[in-house]
């Protein structure tokens, strides 16, 4: 690294700005202003090739969930690098860790999930969850049963099919995207989405009647599957109202429609339960996991079926022959290493129980500092994931405008106080690392804190806001 920066006797961010197409990135402001390279991290802070330090209260993208700078991760991932550092799945072939991993996930998710196909990335799992759903209708005599449901601001990833399923305008426009068959409904924002005095458990009901409208209007025999994430991330960080997964997983179930729980955000302990299937009692046909599954020191991720799928996939065995389907580095030896090690660290720090209790302390801490602040719309989240929504106009509910871009602005703000969020059209969303202890909660709250009092005198000084 050293002897290409002398030879091209340019800066890193120069280098940078030269040769790399950073995603969700704007072109044209990166090109202006660089970016922020992170070398090296710890707990719940990173720091930076020029020596600044932040505390990150993303975790990364939502994923560092076991902290930055784990010494047994380096060991685990190393020694397993030792033994072999790749060998893959096809064709009966196996190694170790996946094996053991898959045994381990098995453990920890509801009893009737059955075997674990090993991908990637979020979107990889989502993709086979996809297949595998369009597979067990085409075992199963019903090759119509192919459309997929998915709700407006979910986020489920960006391949083709994933970003299909996606339902934020950004990742469809640019794209041609969805694909036909892909449809989506209202999301489970009550916030925005209820009408005036409609308690959460009516928005729910009505919810669920409008998904049941969709399927009877395509026909239930056209519908193949539904993909939630327990609490929207990406959306804005949006916990689903009260009684709202009942009411939905009734439609499905007397629909024949498969439930993919997306639980690349939500499970490993984010929400305070090992899974959001577990806090919000679901009964997921598919599990999608990722992110904390490694807590990202190695990408993979994993689609996990139930015993329902996988006995139509065995039954069908013999006629179709192998399973079509698989990705190269699927189940990576030095993955699954990782990934073992996580869960171990997990249970041995008892991570999930810390996040549930640590998780309300944040969020108590968060309502009490800025839920009476007048741009802020509302504070919502469960465990150690939460969202601050800022509005134009808290009394009328009136949103920001776009235009007015306040999610460039506050997420520089927050940089400048050196604290790394991610700013979600106009909500700042929180997903740290679940080792973040008190102080570092009240020093995320200061910073944070701060930011918004400049937010606030910027935009009146600007002529954007006044306070009612
Ligand atoms: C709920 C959810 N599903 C899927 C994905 C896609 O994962 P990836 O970026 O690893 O493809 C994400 C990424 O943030 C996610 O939050």
């Amino acid at each position: 690294m050293t002897s290409i920066d002398n030879s091209r006797n340019i800066s890193l961010e120069e280098m940078d700005k030269q040769s790399l197409l950073h995603p969700y990135t704007s072109i044209v402001d990166h090109l202006d202003q660089g970016p922020v390279v992170i070398t090296k991290g710890h707990g719940a802070r990173v720091t930076d090739n020029r020596g600044r330090d932040y505390l990150d209260a993303m975790g990364g993208l939502w994923c560092v969930n076991i902290g930055y700078g784990r010494q047994e991760m380096v060991d685990a991932i190393t020694a397993q690098a030792k033994e072999i550092a790749y060998y893959h799945l096809f064709f009966s072939m196996a190694n170790e860790p996946a094996i053991r991993l898959a045994d381990k996930v098995l453990q920890l998710v509801p009893n009737h999930m059955s075997k674990v196909f090993f991908c990637n990335s979020g979107s990889e799992a989502n993709d086979t969850q996809v297949k595998i759903a369009w597979y067990y209708n085409n075992l199963r005599g019903k090759p119509e049963k192919k459309k997929i449901i998915s709700r407006k601001l979910g986020y489920h990833g960006v391949t083709v099919v994933a970003a299909s399923m996606t339902g934020l305008p950004r990742n469809h426009q640019s794209f041609n995207l969805p694909l036909d068959g892909f449809l989506h409904v209202s999301p489970p924002h009550h916030y925005w989405y209820a009408k005036n005095g409609e308690t959460e458990v009516e928005f729910s009901k009505r919810l669920a009647e409008e998904l049941d409208a969709l399927i009877q209007r395509e026909g239930p025999d056209t519908v193949a599957a539904f993909i939630a994430e327990p609490v929207m991330g990406a959306g804005g960080v949006i916990t689903p109202p009260e009684g709202y997964f009942i009411e939905i997983q009734n439609v499905l179930k007397k629909h024949d429609v498969l439930f993919i729980a997306d639980e690349v955000i939500c499970g490993f302990g984010r929400l305070g339960t090992m899974f959001g299937t577990d806090l919000y009692q679901l009964e997921p046909d598919m599990m999608s996991i990722a992110k904390g599954l490694t807590s990202a020191y190695v990408p993979m991720s994993a689609a996990i079926i139930s015993e329902k799928i996988w006995n139509v996939l065995k039954s069908g065995s013999p006629d179709t022959g192998p399973f079509a389907h698989g990705y190269t580095y699927g189940g990576h030896p030095l993955a699954a290493a990782a990934g073992l090690k996580t869960i171990e660290i997990m249970e041995r720090e008892n991570l999930v129980d810390k996040a549930h209790k640590i998780g309300g302390y944040f969020q108590r801490k968060l309502r009490a500092k800025f839920a009476d602040h007048p741009l802020v719309g509302e504070v919502r989240g469960v465990g150690l994931i939460a969202g601050i929504e800022l509005v134009a106009n808290k009394a009328e509910k009136i949103p920001f405008e776009l235009s007015v871009q306040i999610g460039p602005q506050m997420t520089q703000l927050l940089l400048d106080e050196g604290l790394i969020n991610r700013v979600i059209t106009n909500t700042i969303a929180f997903s740290p690392p679940l080792v973040v202890t008190e102080s570092d909660i009240d020093e995320m709250v200061e910073r944070c804190s701060r930011a918004l009092e400049k937010l606030t005198d910027k935009l009146v000084h600007e002529g954007m806001w006044k306070a009612a």
